[in-house]
């Protein structure tokens, strides 16, 4: 196959939802349809998330699981399919953010009962950032919910974005009677069944056999539906839903493998494949001979004994080779692979060759960080790999002074792999690490102890938010650091960071200096 069929038909995306919606669930079911599993409950469930107060080490033992899960990547129809896996637990939000720079789109999937719920609204956000096309499940239509039309007005004004339903229930919970597929003019009958595939009828909408099928009521409910449906919104266009502007739903319950081939089939058809990336230098067309792609993740083995990570590569333009020299850009190197992973079903295999699209997983002991460049030679950076101003602080103090060189290592390269983000003080020189969640506070002090020799204390700091200043203004801005010589910092890239004890003192700093830009993300 040519180098462009290949990357035309890769759809590489990730599932999103607020824990317990039925993301693992209805990822198993993808799997399920392209034959890369054979029994529902074959994937670990990425149950994190719910020992939400934190046996930590069950959760990295669960990570290291998870690594298997972390890509899968399967056949169907004709497409290559890439799912990348994002962590539920909340504290981890910073690699879910991560993972969605390295998706052409996402499925959002959204509980019938619960509606839009607080992950799901800042997982939207991090999307639209990206301008990423979205489409959504709503699931558990096996149980009592929200009215569907209710629901569809709830997800355009939560996720503010405009939505076309193109599948649509017959009635819900244990009346539900199944759904019409609006995208492709057919029904498909609900008999409740985890495992197999429904058969799908063509059926005329307006003819006697629908309410042979549904009972005369359902039939003239569905057709009242659907026609406000075609009154309410505007013909489906996909165009918008490629321009991040439009997002197509569908009901179903993932549970039941119910309404799930619907999904896949209109997503495969219509989701985006490979996109053109923005790199500091210019823009990188997928179709490029020449090989270059970025980390975006970079994922720890948690076992002392075998302490090596992998780095995990999205493949942004031709076709990576094991065995051939690229160059890493930030070391001006040229390196090879001679073992490098793909994930196929739920194995890691070695693999000759991937494509625009594809994830790669290169062994690593230390030379990448998050957001490094491998090309074929070219430099390039690509952008885009924000960290988020982070929500909880500590100051990190040196509990072992003979281990002082380690400690110090331990923070950097922890630092480079995404863990969390150091600040240090510019004015007591002491250093902060700043994360998005508790756990994170945790699994730091470990590891240092564990694969560095090194030993940390944390310390109480009263910080509400660390964020990036910049100013076109220099006397403006020499004058701020000048007023707030307390509470600046660096980051890790040197720049200047204003950590605000307070909501009312960012709030005071931004209305005394007009020409002060404060940043929320690493990226402005
Ligand atoms: P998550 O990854 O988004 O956190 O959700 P997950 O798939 O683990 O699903 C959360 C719970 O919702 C699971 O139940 C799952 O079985 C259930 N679920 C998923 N899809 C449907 C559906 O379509 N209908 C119904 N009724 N339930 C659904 P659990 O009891 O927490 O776990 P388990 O013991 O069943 O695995």
């Amino acid at each position: 196959m040519s180098l462009e069929s290949e990357i035309k038909r890769r759809r590489t995306f990730a599932i999103i939802s607020h824990p317990d919606a039925g993301k693992t669930t209805l990822t198993e079911k993808l799997l399920l349809f392209g034959g890369a599993i054979h029994v529902a409950g074959a994937v670990k469930s990425n149950k994190i998330k719910k020992t939400a107060t934190s046996d930590w080490m069950e959760i990295e033992k669960q990570r290291g699981i998870s690594v298997a899960t972390s890509v899968m990547g399967f056949e169907y129809r004709h497409f290559k399919i890439n799912i990348l896996d994002t962590p539920g637990h909340q504290d981890f939000a910073e690699d879910t953010y991560r993972t969605l720079t390295a998706v052409d789109s996402v499925i959002i999937v959204v509980d019938t009962a619960k509606g839009v719920e607080a992950q799901t609204r800042k997982l939207m956000n991090v999307c639209r950032m990206r301008n990423t096309p979205v489409m959504i499940f709503v699931n558990k239509m096996d149980r009592e919910g929200k009215d569907p039309f209710e629901l569809l007005d709830e997800l355009e004004a939560e996720l503010n974005i405009a939505v076309r339903p193109l599948s649509w229930p017959i009635n819900q919970g244990f009346s539900f009677k199944g759904v019409y597929n609006i995208y492709k003019d057919n029904l498909e009958l609900y008999t409740p069944n985890k495992q197999k595939i429904s058969e799908t009828l063509n059926v005329d909408i307006a003819g006697k056999e629908l309410a042979e099928l549904v009972g005369e009521k359902d039939a003239s409910k569905l057709r009242e539906d659907l026609e406000l449906i075609n009154g309410v919104y505007n013909e489906f266009d996909v165009q918008e839903y490629l321009s991040g502007k439009l997002a197509p739903v569908f009901f179903g319950s993932a549970l039941n493998t119910f309404g799930v081939k619907e999904l896949l089939d209109c997503f495969v058809e219509i989701a985006p494949s490979p996109l053109p990336v923005q790199t500091q230098e210019r823009i990188v067309d997928p179709y490029e001979e020449a090989f270059s792609g970025f980390i975006f993740k970079i994922h720890a083995n948690m076992d002392p004994n075998h302490r090596s990570c992998i780095a995990f590569v999205k493949v942004c333009s031709g076709k990576f080779e094991r065995n051939v020299n690229y160059k890493h850009v930030r070391h001006g190197k040229m390196m090879r692979f001679s073992a490098p992973t793909a994930f196929m079903a739920q194995k890691k295999e070695t693999v000759d060759e991937a494509y625009a699209g594809d994830i790669v997983g290169l062994p690593d002991t230390g030379t990448f960080k998050i957001g490094d460049t491998l090309t074929s030679g070219e430099n390039l950076h690509f952008k885009g790999i924000p960290s988020f101003s982070p929500e909880m602080f500590k100051y990190i103090e040196n509990a072992d002074p003979m281990k002082t060189k380690q400690l110090d290592k331990g923070i950097n390269q922890l630092m480079d792999e995404g863990v969390a983000q150091l600040f240090i003080n510019q004015f007591n020189n002491r250093k902060i690490i700043g994360t998005v969640g508790q756990l994170q506070f945790e699994v730091i002090q470990y590891r240092l102890l564990h694969e560095y020799g090194a030993q940390c204390r944390w310390e109480p700091i009263n910080l509400h938010k660390a964020c990036w200043i910049e100013s076109d203004d220099p006397e403006e801005l020499e004058n701020f650091k000048k007023r707030k010589a307390q509470y600046m910092a660096v980051d890790k890239d040197g720049r200047d960071v204003f950590l605000a004890d307070s909501g009312y003192v960012l709030q005071m700093a931004q209305n005394d200096f007009e020409n002060i830009q404060f940043h929320f993300t690493s990226e402005f």
